[in-house]
Formats: C-alpha cells, structure tokens, sequence
C-alpha cells in the first residue's frame, strides 16, 4: 500500500521504517528540512536502537520529502505522528496537527484516503481533524469533499529505547473507525504484524511465543482514551512503586522484594514496578496534564492522575533532601550525574528527571558533573540554562567528586571499574537512583550506598 507519514519523530520515523520493510511504499514528510536531508542521505537523526539497521533494510521503499503536495500525492494512508507538547496549563499544543490537517485538505486527491491521528490527541480530536481537512478541501476546490476520505485514530504504544520490537512485535494494535473501508485498508496494512508472517530482522528477533497480534476495533473517543488511559495507569504503577518505596525505607523492608512479592500475582503483573526516581521522557508527564486538563473542561477532578504526578515530581526534590542529608552542605561541592536521558538506549532528555536534580543542585550551591554514554551530544546543544560540566569518560566523573547520583541505568554503567573508581572520590558516597548497581560490591570498596526503599 502507499502510506504517507507526517513528523519523524521517534513515533513518525519508526511506524514509517517499519512499515516500509513490511513491504509497503512509505513517504515520510517533515518541515524540518535538514532532518529531511539527513533522512536521504540514508542517516537517521535520533538514537533508536535498531532503527539506521532496519531502514537500511527498507530504504528501497522509503522516500523523504517537505513538500506536502509531492507527499502527499495518490497516497491510500496518511498518518498524522507530529509532536504535540505541552501548553504551559497542561493542555497540548495541536497547532503542528492542524497545519497538518490543513495541507492534508490542500491537497487531498480523488480516491479514498485514511487519515490516522497516530500523535497522542485528546478526545474529540478524531473529528476536529475531520473538520479542519474538509474546510482545507473546500477553500482549496470549492466543493465538498464528501466521501474521500475518513479520520481514524490508531494510537501508538511504542517506548523509546525498544521502539522497533515493539512496533513489530506489539501487545496489541488499536483501531478507531468509524467507517468500514478505513477499518479494513488499515486491517490491510497491519495484517503482517497482526498475522507475525514477516520475516523478522536478525538483530529484532521474534519473541518466541508470539504467533498473532490481538486487534482492537472500536470507535474514535474510545480509541484516543485508550491512549491516555494506558501511559496515566503505567505513570500511576510506577508512583505506587515509588510511595510504597518511601514507607519501605522507613519501616526497614525492601522495594525490590516487594515488587517481587506484588509482581507475581497475575492480576497486577511484574513490569513497571521498579521503584527510582520516577519517571520522565516525552509522554507520561504530557499525557497525565492532558487528561487532567480534558477532565478539567468536563468539571471533573483526576485526583488518582494528579497524585501519580505530584508523587512522581516530589521525588527530584527528594534525591537533593537526600544528597542534603548526607553532605550537609552543598556549596562548593561537587556532585556527579551518571546519566542525563529519561531512560537507557535514548539520548530523549524531555521532561528527564537528570536535568531537574542538576539544576536544584546548582540552584543550592553545588558544582554539577555530568556523563551519559549517548545523550550529551544532544544535551550540550539544547540545554542552555544549566551551569554543568560534561565528563568525558564516566570514570573522569568520578575525580574529587563529594556524592555521585545514578540516574539513568546505562547497562555500560555496571561493566565500570566501581572499587577503582570509588577510590577517586574525596568520600565514597553514591545515590543509586535506579536500583541498579551492586549495593554489597560497592559498600565492600567502601564507598556508602544509599538507593530507593531500602
Ligand atoms: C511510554 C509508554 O511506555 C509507551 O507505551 C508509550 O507509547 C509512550 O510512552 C508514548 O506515549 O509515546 P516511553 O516514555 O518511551 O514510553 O518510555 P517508558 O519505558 O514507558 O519509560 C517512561 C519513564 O518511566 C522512564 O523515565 C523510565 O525510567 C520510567 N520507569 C519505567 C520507571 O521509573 N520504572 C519502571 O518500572 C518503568
């Protein structure tokens, strides 16, 4: 099929590469025109494990462009995948999704065309687009556009990191439709992933056990909730982690057994259950405003959504009470930062708890070091207000350091020389802020150990 993709973004970029090597024509579209020439020049400008590998691959169906009418030209399916951040009131920004709509309408062509809100876009969404493209249509041609096109909502699921494997390899795919045809060329597009009859990339292999892909049809509004829905209950488990975590230090138990213990009764599941300094990156903390600012037009009140954020955000402040309490002072110490990206295998650093604890440290006094193995590249050229130092080793960090925080669970981090290193530092203090290093290792070198809800 001949597929159209607007913004590539980690969502955009990945759904149009993955599509491409199921064997579909993809034309990705972006106004951004030196990430467009980049994308011919065969590089891919985000860090996404996988991805230059797959496009590789698939390159023969990809094409780039930003022209709206060569993209768009006799395409079967468009999908919308641009950004909507946040609004400083929390609503999201949808202007990038109706310029979109609008150049869609411009040059919308005879045959049907589905149009897809992949971009998380808050309810109703569906049929503001709808909208939008048909006035688009109508001011372009002068005369209604009935029938040539239908608005679905298919929303993403993919995190960044692993967002190949899941885009092949998904819990489930979401389709809301009102209309039959949009319904089945969709049904269409997906069917390889659905039926896991494609011949998998070596380096994304199958997850052995998995034969199909359940398919969720439904109408628009439920679909778009889904969405929210999902990202505010997996922010909302990994807070829950994070308070039972709190009262776990106090009373003497241990998180990380907990989370055992909890994990394995079926109904509530193992995954997103590691208790740390909580969580960051594009999407939950956007999505987790967004509803509550849709609840707020309705009169409603989210208050469990609300506490999964205001638990989530005291946690940074937290990490410095902590650090506090130890050194007492923080003027003219020096605190190093092992890691800065939301999570590992991403150089994202939106909404990264990293940036948060460097600038309340700088804030009371403290010199900020900082290392991560990908993400500093991209830091150095969009953090601007921060007064930090980049290391260039991890091991530098660790040089007449008073306090080292682990915020970012790089596995490179546990292949480091920690007895070596610990020994560089004025005291040995670390602050495993992920759970993540050999407590009884580093407390064996000597250093003090602090996590979460131990
Ligand atoms: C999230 C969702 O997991 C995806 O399903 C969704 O498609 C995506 O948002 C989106 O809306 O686009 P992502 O933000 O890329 O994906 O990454 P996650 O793996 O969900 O991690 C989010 C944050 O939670 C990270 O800061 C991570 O460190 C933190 N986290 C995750 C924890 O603190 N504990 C956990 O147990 C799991």
């Amino acid at each position: 099929m001949k597929v159209t993709v607007i913004g590539t973004g980690y969502v955009g970029l990945t759904t149009g590469v993955a599509l491409a090597y199921l064997g579909h024509q993809v034309t990705c579209i972006d106004v951004d025109e030196a990430k467009i020439n980049s994308l011919q020049n065969g590089i891919i400008p985000i860090y996404e494990p996988g991805l230059q590998e797959i496009f590789d691959l698939a390159a023969k169906n990809l094409h780039f462009t930003s022209s709206y009418p060569e993209g768009l030209i006799e395409t079967d399916i468009i999908f919308i995948a641009v950004g909507t951040p946040s609004l400083s009131d929390g609503s999201p920004n949808m202007a990038y999704v109706k310029d979109a709509a609008i150049k869609i309408g411009q040059n919308l062509g005879e045959g049907f065309t589905v149009i897809v809100n992949k971009s998380t876009v808050p309810i109703g969404s569906g049929n503001w687009v709808e909208a939008i493209i048909r006035d688009a249509f109508e001011a372009r041609n002068g005369h209604k556009p009935q029938g040539y096109f239908s608005v679905s909502s298919n929303p993403e699921f993919l995190k960044e990191g692993t967002a190949l494997s899941d885009t092949l390899y998904p819990d489930r795919i979401v389709i809301g439709s009102d209309n039959r045809q949009a319904l089945d060329q969709l049904t269409e597009l997906y069917s390889p992933i659905i039926q896991q009859d494609f011949t998998p990339p070596s380096f994304v292999p199958r997850p052995e056990k998995l034969k199909s892909v359940p398919l969720v049809t439904t109408d628009l509004a439920s679909a778009e909730m889904i969405k929210y829905a999902a990202n505010a209950f997996l922010s909302l488990k990994i807070s829950f982690i994070n308070e039972i975590a709190s009262i776990s230090e106090k009373v003497g138990a241990d998180i990380v057994q907990i989370a055992k213990g909890i994990g394995l009764d079926s109904r509530i599941g193992p995954k997103f259950l590691n208790a740390g300094i909580g969580w960051g990156g594009s999407c939950f903390g956007k999505d987790t405003a967004a509803l509550v600012s849709t609840a707020q037009e309705y009169g409603l009140k989210m208050p469990i959504i609300a506490a999964s954020r205001e638990v989530n955000y005291h946690l940074r402040a937290k990490v410095v009470e902590k650090i506090m309490d130890e050194l007492k002072i923080l003027k003219g110490k020096t605190i190093g930062l092992l890691g800065l990206a939301f999570k590992p295998n991403t150089d994202d650093l939106r909404d990264s708890p990293a940036l948060d604890i460097a600038r309340k440290l700088t804030e009371r006094g403290a010199k900020v070091w900082v290392h991560d193995p990908i993400a500093m590249e991209r830091a150095k050229k969009e953090i601007s207000d921060l007064e930090i130092k980049y290391a260039s080793s991890a091991e530098e960090l660790f040089d007449e350091t008073d306090a080292i925080i682990l915020v970012t669970e790089w596995p490179q981090y546990t292949e480091l020389p920690w007895e070596q290193l610990v020994s560089r530092m004025r005291k040995p203090f670390i602050f495993d802020g992920r759970n993540f290093l050999d407590k009884a290792r580093l407390e064996k070198a000597g250093c003090k150990y602090i996590g979460i809800g131990k």
